[in-house]
């Protein structure tokens, strides 16, 4: 098994390890792994033509190293500890026994089907363990995961299905999220519609929502596994064989399909799990994400799984039945690990000490934040009422490209300081560039995050179109990869993440593309064109401003808003509805007829004295109007 971290001179000398020699550094930790057989060469390539690998001659199997290697001594263990939305409901505990069975099974029904090493399958699923058995089957048979998030349209799986070329769908009848049904296949049906690709699709019946299934494509889970044998050898893998697709969203275009391979991307969630939450045998960890995010992908499902931990899942929301439940659940199964975004502290704190009232939280030991920066009010919040003081606070900051956490304190090993997710870790050495590109050596410093040299854990490319990665990752500066986030540097060498500096919000640690939500509230017949950006909400961390030209004035200002917040759920998801409109005459352009976004997100800032020279404009008459409009 892996070694943890246990003091801060065992970070200082991993540290320094791992940045002078990286491959004898990652080949130690590799070598804690079950491999079918041993790689040839640790890495080669780099960043200039985006070429670098990992452990290349590698074969193995993630899921063997999740599960069959667990078995002889922790095969009873609890893998997963399952809560329903509704606390009436049973819920589940699956031993690491019991997940291997069912993983085998579900991994023998897929091979039944014809899927095959390479294919690429969509998961829509609510948080049931089913999805994690759908992910981790896939896995063994070596077919490639692009799991969709719970909360996208119709629209937006069809985009996806079509861009990874899927030929198999796995989903649910539905599910309750609160007292809110959520019809998940009828979503999957509209989007299959436009998708001739899929040759089956699988459904769980999770719910006993009526379904109607069609014939031909639908199937039931419980059909499909039927007399499928709960054994099965796990397919060889490489070690860069693709592993899953996740897509991001960017400033420009449609979001990307990020791809992780196989060996690189284990060893580094496995690592990084153990390290920075300091995992302890027998703890309860929870994280409380979707695995429909990067971050239920690698500290839901991968990292607690190679570490043979229990991982909780939860399918409900925080405030369901009221907001005291996330304490309910941590005091019923006395969870040690919490982990969870700033958004959804902020939401809590909002509700005031009620919820709090009467729950022990006496089993908290580590708190674990993510998604976007964790501001002083919240993180103190945090630590004070949730952690009684007592437990460190790890602010991670990562993306979906990196696979991992990149920079955090190891919980209650290096020092914590709140509002900073202070250290790098092992194997990351990150730079700050002013806006030319030049790097700033001083120590205090403030710039854009890149990062100098690669890491296992670092996406591949983005699918079928490496141009379009090594140009959103490695152009803007040569050699390094471009985080897309700000950040400071204090005198100690710690990293504040002050956020992204190109047009990608981060909506209650949702990524959202301004250009992804432009294009779809362009699609309203009535306006001609629209500009959004994120400006500051007490809640979210960002909210969504568009400001809409229209062809004609509309006569009915309130339907017409809703109708724009009805197409860009229909577009891409309720959660990327604007939280603010105005209607406005035109967009400040620059003479060559460049959108000047920047004065639009001072304007939504309330910063009407930053906005600058306007004179230069090719109509600023356009912003004196928009600015009168706000500061009404
Ligand atoms: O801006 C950073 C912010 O979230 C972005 C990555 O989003 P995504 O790929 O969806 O992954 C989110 C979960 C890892 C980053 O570019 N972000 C993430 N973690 C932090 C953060 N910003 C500040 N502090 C963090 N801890």
């Amino acid at each position: 098994m892996l070694k943890q971290i246990s003091s801060i001179e065992e970070y200082t000398n991993s540290y320094k390890m791992s940045i002078s020699q990286p491959e004898n550094f990652w080949a130690v930790i590799a070598e804690n792994f079950l491999w079918k057989k041993k790689w040839t060469q640790i890495f080669s390539g780099g960043f200039e033509k985006a070429d670098y690998k990992w452990f290349e001659g590698g074969k193995l199997n993630i899921t063997e190293n999740c599960l069959d290697r667990h078995l002889e001594l922790l095969g009873n263990k609890t893998a997963i500890l399952w809560e329903p939305n509704n606390p009436s409901e049973q819920n589940r505990k699956i031993s690491y026994n019991e997940l291997h069975e069912e993983v085998c099974q579900f991994s023998n029904a897929l091979e039944k089907l014809g899927v095959k090493k390479g294919d690429t399958v969509c998961l829509y699923m609510p948080m049931i363990p089913e999805l994690t058995i759908a992910m981790l089957s896939c896995a063994r048979i070596g077919a490639i995961h692009s799991i969709v998030f719970g909360g996208f349209s119709a629209q937006s799986i069809a985009d996806r299905i079509l861009d990874a070329e899927c030929m198999w769908m796995i989903t649910a009848d539905g599910c309750y999220r609160g007292n809110k049904p959520l019809y998940l296949k009828k979503i999957v049906d509209e989007a299959l519609e436009k998708c001739q690709s899929i040759k089956k699709s699988i459904v769980f019946n999770r719910s006993n929502f009526e379904c109607p299934m069609k014939e031909g494509r639908d199937l039931w889970w419980s059909d499909v596994i039927k007399n499928c044998s709960k054994t099965h050898e796990a397919i060889t893998m490489d070690s860069e064989d693709p592993l899953f697709i996740l897509y991001t969203s960017g400033s420009t275009g449609k979001p990307k399909g990020v791809l992780h391979t196989t060996a690189g991307y284990m060893v580094y969630v496995a690592y990084t799990f153990l390290n920075v939450f300091q995992y302890k045998p027998e703890q309860i960890y929870w994280c409380t994400a979707d695995i429909g995010w990067v971050t239920g992908h690698s500290y839901i499902v991968y990292g607690p799984l190679l570490n043979g931990a229990t991982t909780l899942m939860y399918e409900g929301i925080p405030q369901f039945p009221d907001w005291g439940r996330w304490w309910d659940v941590i005091d019923k199964y006395k969870v040690n690990i919490f982990y969870t975004a700033p958004t959804a502290i902020r939401s809590l704190e909002a509700q005031g000490l009620k919820s709090i009232e009467g729950k022990s939280l006496s089993s908290l030991k580590v708190l674990g934040s993510v998604g976007e920066p964790i501001n002083k009010e919240a993180w103190e919040w945090y630590h004070k009422n949730i952690g009684k003081e007592k437990c460190p606070i790890i602010d991670t900051w990562w993306q979906t490209e990196t696979g991992g956490i990149l920079i955090s304190s190891l919980a209650g090993i290096t020092p914590e300081k709140a509002t900073y997710a202070t250290l790098p870790l092992p194997g990351i050495e990150p730079i700050i560039v002013d806006v030319e590109g030049a790097e700033i050596k001083e120590m205090i410093a403030e710039g854009n995050l890149c990062i100098r040299q690669s890491w296992p854990g670092q996406a591949r490319t983005v699918y079928k179109n490496h141009a379009r990665f090594i140009q959103t990752y490695f152009t803007t500066y040569p050699n390094k990869y471009f985080t897309g986030d700000g950040c400071k540097r204090d005198n100690d060498g710690n990293y504040r993440i002050t956020g992204r500096v190109d047009d990608v919000m981060n909506v209650s640690g949702h990524r959202i593309g301004t250009a992804e939500v432009e294009n779809a509230i362009n699609e309203h017949p009535v306006v001609y064109e629209n500009a959004v950006v994120g400006f500051p909400h007490a809640i979210k961390g960002q909210g969504i401003f568009a400001f809409v030209a229209c062809q004609t004035h509309p006569k009915d200002i309130l339907s017409f808003k809703q109708e724009v917040l009805d197409i860009v759920s229909k577009i891409i998801g309720p959660f990327a509805k604007p939280d603010r409109i105005e209607i406005v005459s035109g967009l400040p352009k620059t003479r060559s007829g460049k959108i000047m976004r920047r004065i639009l997100r001072k304007i939504s800032e309330g910063e009407f004295d930053k906005v600058g020279d306007i004179s230069t404009l090719l109509n600023p008459e356009v912003v004196e109007e928009i600015m009168k409009k706000i500061r009404n």
